[in-house]
């Protein structure tokens, strides 16, 4: 049987299909069952702020539904920096946005990465299950992030709790994290 083109929408439903297949294998690294959902995206692409300069770094970008909230938000998918670790989600992202740059690797050696390649950074919107991640493989990760935000710039990082008011249904969190102000000074007040 001949196949027509294939369109967004199956893409979609077959990526989801990765994604699931791959938080069977590797449940504490995909972190979930299902890519976001686009009202979650929405409201994080909402806490990024676009207006200072510099790329958009999204660490485990998974599908790209978060991307696509970006995107939405009016960031260009030029503006993009997306990191994924999984090799098989790297495919789908650098199919879906040809213009955005992906690498390919861990997230722990993001300051590796950017080195010389970005000199400051909007905002970092993270999904990454950094929960449970090692103190160690966490530092790795938000420290050359905040230090190319500087003062004032966002780490968003969404997870999900453990508990709910709403039985079988995990609500989202939007955690936000920044440098506190150089002029402020060390410990005091913010
Ligand atoms: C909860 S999923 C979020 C995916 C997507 N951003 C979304 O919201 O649908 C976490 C993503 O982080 C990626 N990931 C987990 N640990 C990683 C690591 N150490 N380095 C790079 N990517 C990692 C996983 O492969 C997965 O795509």
């Amino acid at each position: 049987m001949a196949h027509g083109p294939i369109r967004v929408g199956d893409h979609m439903a077959t990526d989801a299909t990765i994604f699931f297949g791959l938080w069977l294998q590797k449940p504490l690294r995909i972190a979930a069952a299902n890519p976001s959902g686009p009202r979650l995206a929405d409201a994080l692409a909402r806490c990024a702020d676009l207006e200072r300069p510099g790329p958009v770094l999204e660490l485990g970008a998974g599908t790209g539904s978060l991307t696509r909230g970006l995107m939405r938000a009016g960031c260009p998918p030029n503006r993009i920096v997306a990191l994924e670790g999984e090799p098989r989600l790297v495919t789908v992202l650098r199919r879906d946005f040809p213009r955005m740059t992906v690498i390919e690797g861990d997230a722990t050696r993001i300051g590796e990465y950017l080195a010389g390649r970005v000199e400051r950074l909007a905002a970092v919107i993270s999904s990454l299950p950094i929960k449970w991640f090692p103190l160690e493989a966490q530092r790795a990760i938000v420290k050359p992030c905040l230090d190319l935000l500087g003062p004032g710039g966002r780490f968003l990082q969404i997870t999900n709790a453990f508990s709910s008011p709403l039985p079988n249904l995990l609500p989202a969190q939007i955690w936000s994290y920044s440098q506190r102000s150089e002029t402020k000074g060390r410990g005091g007040p913010t």
